[in-house]
C-alpha cells in the first residue's frame, strides 16, 4: 500500500472512532508543503454536514488518530486542515521500496476491470480534423495508464467507414478520379473527390439524386460500388496506419461502422418489438419521457426513408462489445460536440438493460493563434500527417543547433522523439475539456511545462551517469538516505507516482500526470543544485546517484505512459 493510502486508512479509523462517516478520509499531497507533506480536509467536510466547528472536530479526530510510526504529531491548520509531516525514516523506507521494485512503486489495482477504449476513429475519405488528433493522443495515453494499473484494456478504432460520404466518393471515383494522385496521396485525393462532388451538388439537384443512388447501390451490395468502397477504405487505412506507426500507437481492434451494418435493421426491429423505440412520423425514435435533459431530445434510430444513423450504429456496436468482452466500462474518446449523441445512446442502452459504466471522455478544441478553430492557411482542416512532419522538421532545426556534433541520423532520430513528444505533450498537459491555442514555439521550448523540458531533465540525469561511469564511480543501486530538504522534496514526489496514476485514471485526466512529471523535473533540478552528486563521496554519493536514477526511471516511464519517448542525448 502506498503511504498516502496507509494514511487514508488511519484517518478512516480515527473518523470511525470519532463517530464520523469514514468515507471522508481522503488524504492528498499537500498543496503548500510548508505545512506538511500530506493533508486531509475530512474535518472541514464533516463539520459542514454536522454543523460543527471544523477546528474542534479536527482536534477530536486527532485524539483518535494513530500515526506516530509514520509522521510527526499531526497539526491542524487554517480552517481545519489536518497536516502530516512524514518521518524521514518513513520516507526512506517508502523510497527504498520503490527503488527495489521493477514497477517503480506502481501498485496494480486489486480488482482489474475490462475497459474498452474507443478512440481515434477517423472517417474514411473525409478530412481527419484536429478532434481526431486529440482523440488519438488522449485515448492512447489512457489505454497505456489503465494497462499499467493492471486493467484489461481493449482498444478499438471505430473508424467511420460506412457513412453517407461514400455516395459522393463513389460518384467522384467514377467520374473525376486522378489515378496518379490517388497513388501518391490517397486520402488527399479521396477528400478532393468528396469536396468536388459536394460543391457540385449544391447547385445541381439532379446530381444530388445520382449521388444518393450510388450510396443506395452500395448499401444494397452492388459489386462495382462495393469494390470502390473497399479500395477507398484500404487506401485510407494504409495512410492512417503510417501515422499511427509514427505516433507509436496500436489498436487491438479496428471494427469500423461497416462491421455493424447487418445488425442495424434487426436491432431497430427488436427495439420496436420491445417497445423501447416507437414510430414517429415515419421514423423510429427512442423517447425519454420524464427525463429533464432528454425529454425534448429523442434518439433517432431510423429515418423515414429507412436509413440508419450514427446512434443506431453505436447501439449495435455496444451490443457487440457487451457480448464479446463483457466489459465493466466503455470509454468513448470524442470531442465535446458529441455530448448529446452519447447521452442519447447511453440512455437508450440503459433501457436495453446495459448496466456497464459508459463514459464519454469529452475534450475541447485546438485553436489557432487567432483563437478560432485551428485551420490551415487556406482555411482547411489541419491534416495530422502534415502537422507531424512539421513538428519533426522544427525539432530538427533545434536539435541541429544544440547538437552539431551528433550525426545526421542521430539528429533525425532525436528530432522525431522531440517533435512528436512536443505535439503529444502540448495536448495532454491541458485539462482535456479546455480549448487551447496551438503554438509551435511554446511546445518546442526547452523551458516550462513542455515535453522537451522533461526529456532534457532525463538526458541530464543520463549524462550524470555517463560521467560517473567514465570516472569509474559505481552506479549500483544503493540504499537511499534522506538528509537535505531538496532531497526530501524530490523523494516525496517519487513515492507519489503510483497515487498520481490512480488519480489520472479516475477522471481520465492525463494532464495531472504531466503536472506531476513537471514538478518531478523541477524538484530534481533543485536537488541537483543543492546537493552535489558526483562530488560527494561514499554512501552519500551512492544514495544521491540512486535518487537521480529513480527520477530518470520515473521520467522515462511516466512520459512513456503519455506515449512519449526519451532520447539518451539531445
Ligand atoms: N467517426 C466519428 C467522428 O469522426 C467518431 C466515432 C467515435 N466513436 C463512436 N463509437 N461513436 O466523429
Amino acid at each position: 500500500m502506498s503511504l498516502q493510502a496507509t494514511l487514508s486508512v488511519r484517518v478512516a479509523s480515527a473518523l470511525q472512532a470519532a463517530g464520523i462517516e469514514d468515507s471522508l478520509a481522503v488524504v492528498m499531497p499537500s498543496v503548500d508543503t510548508r505545512f506538511g507533506d500530506y493533508q486531509t480536509n475530512a474535518a472541514m467536510v464533516a463539520a459542514k454536514a454536522l454543523k460543527k466547528n471544523p477546528r474542534e472536530l479536527a482536534a477530536s479526530i486527532l485524539s483518535h488518530l494513530h500515526v506516530e510510526d509514520l509522521c510527526e504529531v499531526p497539526t491542524v491548520a487554517g480552517a481545519g486542515f489536518i497536516n502530516f509531516k512524514v518521518l524521514d525514516a518513513t520516507l526512506s523506507e517508502a523510497l527504498n521500496g520503490v527503488r527495489g521494485d521493477g514497477r517503480l512503486g506502481v501498485i496494480p489495482v486489486g480488482s482489474p476491470k475490462t475497459i474498452i477504449i474507443d478512440f481515434s476513429s477517423p472517417n474514411v475519405a473525409k478530412p481527419m480534423h484536429v478532434g481526431h488528433i486529440r482523440s488519438t493522443i488522449l485515448g492512447d495515453s489512457l489505454a497505456r495508464i489503465a494497462r499499467r494499473l493492471g486493467h484489461r484494456v481493449v482498444t478499438d478504432n471505430h473508424i467511420g467507414d460506412w457513412g453517407t460520404q461514400f455516395g459522393k466518393v463513389i460518384h467522384g471515383w467514377k467520374h473525376l478520379l486522378n489515378a496518379e494522385a490517388l497513388e501518391k496521396a490517397p486520402i488527399a485525393e479521396l477528400v478532393r473527390l468528396y469536396r468536388e462532388v459536394n460543391s457540385a451538388e449544391e447547385n445541381n439537384p439532379g446530381l444530388k439524386e445520382t449521388v444518393r443512388h450510388e450510396l443506395v447501390k452500395l448499401q444494397q451490395g452492388d459489386p462495382e460500388n462495393l469494390e470502390i468502397w473497399k479500395q477507398a477504405v484500404a487506401l485510407s487505412w494504409k495512410e492512417f496506419e503510417r501515422l499511427y506507426g509514427l505516433l507509436d500507437i496500436t489498436f487491438d481492434e479496428r471494427l469500423g461502422e461497416s462491421f455493424y451494418n447487418d445488425a442495424l435493421a434487426p436491432l431497430v426491429e427488436r427495439l420496436l418489438n420491445e417497445e423501447i423505440a416507437e414510430k414517429s412520423e415515419g421514423a423510429v425514435c427512442v423517447f425519454f419521457r420524464g427525463s429533464p435533459e432528454l425529454e425534448e431530445k429523442p434518439c433517432l434510430i431510423r429515418k423515414s426513408d429507412g436509413g440508419f444513423l450514427y446512434a443506431t450504429t453505436d447501439l449495435a456496436t455496444l451490443e457487440y462489445r457487451e457480448q464479446r468482452w463483457k466489459p465493466d466500462a466503455v470509454w468513448y474518446v470524442t470531442g465535446a460536440p458529441q455530448q448529446l449523441h452519447f447521452e442519447q445512446v447511453f440512455a437508450t442502452a440503459r433501457r436495453m438493460g446495459v448496466t456497464t459504466d459508459l463514459r464519454h471522455i469529452a475534450f475541447g478544441s485546438i485553436l489557432g493563434e487567432d483563437r478560432k478553430m485551428m485551420k490551415t492557411r487556406s482555411g482547411e482542416n489541419v491534416e495530422l500527417g502534415g502537422l507531424l512532419s512539421e513538428a519533426i522538421e522544427r525539432a530538427l532545426t533545434v536539435v541541429a543547433e544544440k547538437n552539431p556534433d551528433l550525426s545526421k541520423d542521430q539528429q533525425e532520430e532525436v528530432a522525431r522523439i522531440i517533435g512528436l513528444g512536443a505535439v503529444k505533450y502540448a495536448d495532454l498537459m491541458q485539462h482535456r475539456l479546455t480549448d487551447y491555442v496551438f503554438s509551435w514555439d511554446k511546445m518546442l521550448s526547452f523551458q516550462g511545462n513542455t515535453a522537451p523540458y522533461l526529456q532534457n531533465a532525463y538526458v541530464r540525469i543520463r549524462s550524470i551517469f555517463r560521467k560517473a561511469e567514465a570516472e569509474g564511480i559505481s552506479t549500483a543501486v544503493s540504499p537511499i538516505v534522506i538528509a537535505d530538504l531538496a532531497e526530501r522534496a524530490l523523494a516525496l514526489q517519487i513515492i507519489q507516482f503510483s497515487e498520481v496514476l490512480y488519480t489520472v485514471l479516475e477522471d481520465q485526466r492525463p494532464n495531472l500526470l504531466c503536472l506531476y512529471l513537471y514538478e518531478l523535473a523541477d524538484r530534481f533540478h533543485k536537488f541537483y543544485e543543492a546537493c552535489p552528486v558526483i562530488k560527494s563521496g561514499g554512501d552519500v554519493r551512492a544514495s544521491r546517484l540512486t535518487l537521480a536514477g529513480l527520477t530518470a526511471d520515473i521520467l522515462r516511464d511516466g512520459l512513456g505512459l503519455l506515449g512519449i519517448r526519451v532520447p539518451e542525448r539531445m
